[in-house]
């Protein structure tokens, strides 16, 4: 009888890595799987309950840690990463430390331990913004805030891995995604808890920036075909196509809450505000994946899941989230504008 083959996924007590988790556990029951993850105050152990892994708590910028946890690893999938754009203007240094250098160390300790294939999953942000054109695989990328930035950086050491030491890895590249157990900081959730709660929706600017809204069951089985799948050294866009503006998502959130759109308050912009991301996905289409959730499906899916799941998010809202929350929304909130219709 042959061994099981162990999947290490990183950052899996992270939103999407959870979700890929649990992804993973249902529709290949057979694999073993095991977690890393910091638990910084994104990670979370409650998101994996059920999924029958081991968690590994430690950092991938720890090599001796990392190294432990590849033994005997088959297959790598990395989501560790410092992920909110707001966070990032604040204080880079954590994005540098877990996107470019954690990223680097992690790579060179799964090509070290002989890992059959690593799979580093990233952003449609590297690319920068577009007000035309979806961006293809082949476009450089031009990333335009600190986050983004170390994030090209990421990409850019784990494709040198490949060139260098043919060490098989592949890219993915997804847009914003939505759904289950995403951190109350992000813009879907945030405005459904406000709303839940009769709170004002902070929207830069005047809500006009695009973003396509990917769910993220779809981007869980898009980084499993990848795995599986996926060219060594090549790099593939995840997207949906559900692209709207940021005021259209507030009124959807509104509406399914069954909030008054009034709470919607226009608030000073995030400096260097992407315009928009879209992406060509007819590469990854081409290993047979399409996505299931249309845009109205997705956001409905992920509300309605925020409506039951207040025994997750309350308590994440105390602490450290009310002092960012603060720091981030209080004077913009202070000049705000409300949405009249
Ligand atoms: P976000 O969820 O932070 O993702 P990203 O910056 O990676 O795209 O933001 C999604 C969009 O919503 C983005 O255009 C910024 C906007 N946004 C607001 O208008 N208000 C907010 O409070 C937040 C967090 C985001």
């Amino acid at each position: 009888m042959s061994a099981r083959p162990i999947l290490l996924v990183t950052g899996g007590a992270g939103f999407i890595g959870a979700n890929f988790v649990h992804h993973v556990r249902a529709v290949r029951p057979d694999w073993e799987v095991r977690v890393l993850d910091a638990l910084t105050y994104a990670g979370d152990r409650r998101r994996l309950e059920g999924a029958g892994c081991d968690l590994i708590v430690g950092d991938i910028a720890d090599t001796k840690t990392a190294q432990s946890a590849l033994e005997g690893a088959t297959w790598l999938v990395n989501f560790a990463a410092e992920t909110h754009v707001d966070r990032s203007l604040l204080d880079a240094e954590p994005f540098l430390r877990t996107n470019v250098t954690g990223t680097y160390r992690l790579f060179e300790a799964a090509r070290q331990a002989g890992v059959a294939k690593a799979v580093h999953v990233s952003t449609d942000e590297v690319y920068g913004e577009t007000r035309g054109a979806a961006f293809r695989e082949t476009d450089p990328p031009a990333p335009r805030n600190p986050y983004s930035a170390t994030k090209a950086a990421g990409d850019l050491m784990v494709l040198a891995t490949w060139q260098t030491h043919q060490f098989p890895v592949c890219i993915t590249r997804g847009v914003n995604t939505i759904g289950p157990w995403q951190h109350p900081e992000k813009a879907v959730p945030l405005f459904t808890i406000n709303a839940m709660r009769g709170q004002p929706l902070p929207l830069y600017g005047r809500g006009e920036q695009q973003r396509d809204r990917l769910y993220v069951e779809d981007h869980a089985s898009a980084i499993l075909a990848v795995l599986e799948q996926g060219e060594p050294g090549e790099v593939y866009n995840v997207a949906a196509g559900n692209n709207r503006d940021n005021l259209s998502v507030a009124w959807r959130i509104c509406e399914r809450v069954g909030a008054p759109q009034d709470l919607i308050h226009f608030v000073e912009d995030r400096t260097g505000h992407d315009w928009n991301y879209a992406l060509d996905n007819s590469k990854l289409r081409s290993l047979g994946w399409s996505p299931r959730y249309d845009f109205e499906a997705a956001m409905d899916a992920t509300v309605d899941w925020y409506l039951e799941a207040q025994d997750w998010w309350v308590p994440i809202l105390d602490g450290e989230f009310q002092a960012y929350y603060e720091r981030q929304y209080g004077e913009r909130l202070a000049g705000a504008e409300a949405f009249r219709g």
